[in-house]
């Protein structure tokens, strides 16, 4: 794993996006797995600003998203589509016929995984893959368990990810139980993986990533088995390793 020490959000961002910008610079058509949560949000502004100044274009781009909330619909402002949109998809050249979030409505949600898990043939091979890391060392919404899941899969949420993410939603009670989520194998299936960590709140989930055993209680542990992985993380994230 290569470890870039940040000095702070800021910083971590922009060495973030400069990754995912040489991907696409690099292989134009390129897929790009993507992620959600407040962390990546300064990168997506970071990319947005080198679209831009005409540095990028995302035109060819194909991107897959992680996760979605189960029952919220894609204009919820609360809803991984919306949040991608509002974020990034919306301020760049994608087309939006070529970005892909779980829907959060399907009627039948495991037909909806096998239909998501299939865009590996469609859309092809994930170039690299964003991750953030839940304070449980989830991610996407792979929570801790018993057992790693490798498809894509309708998850129950831990009351420590609901309760983190309740910040995001007028009450805790308005937070989705459920979600569908990317499984392992499709987030290992990636050629490349960069994971974002910033805050004395994830410097246990990065400790445990890191230099942790490999469990699915600390889902991300799984990334030492991956033979390219990035993180990137800020002095306060890195505060334990
Ligand atoms: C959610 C998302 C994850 C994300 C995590 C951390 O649970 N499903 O993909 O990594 O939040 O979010 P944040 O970056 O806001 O701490």
């Amino acid at each position: 794993m290569q470890i870039y020490l940040t000095e702070n959000y800021d910083h971590m961002s922009r060495r973030a996006a400069d990754i995912l910008a040489a991907q696409v610079f690099l292989k134009p058509e390129c897929v790009l797995g993507l992620a959600t949560g407040s962390t990546p949000v300064g990168l997506y502004q970071e990319l947005i600003a080198k679209y831009q100044r005409g540095e990028l274009s995302f035109a060819r781009v194909h991107t897959v998203n992680l996760d979605e909330y189960k029952g919220l619909a894609p204009t919820h402002d609360q809803s991984y589509r919306w949040f991608m949109r509002h974020n990034l998809f919306d301020h760049i050249d994608v087309l939006p016929e070529n970005t892909n979030v779980p829907d959060g409505l399907a009627a039948d949600p495991k037909a909806e995984c096998v239909r998501y898990d299939a865009l590996r043939d469609t859309v092809g091979r994930t170039d690299i893959q964003l991750l953030g890391l839940g304070r449980n060392g989830h991610i996407g919404f792979n929570e801790p368990g018993p057992s790693f899941v490798k498809e894509t899969h309708v998850v129950d949420l831990t009351q420590s990810t609901i309760e983190a993410n309740a910040r995001f939603f007028a009450s805790i009670d308005e937070v989705p139980r459920q979600a569908i989520t990317m499984g392992i194998g499709y987030i290992m299936d990636a050629r490349r993986i960069l994971v974002v960590a910033s805050g004395e709140d994830k410097a246990e989930a990065v400790y445990n990533t890191v230099c942790g055993p490999i469990t699915p209680e600390v889902p991300a542990s799984i990334l030492q088995l991956h033979r390219s992985v990035t993180l990137v993380a800020d002095r306060a994230a890195l505060g334990k390793v």
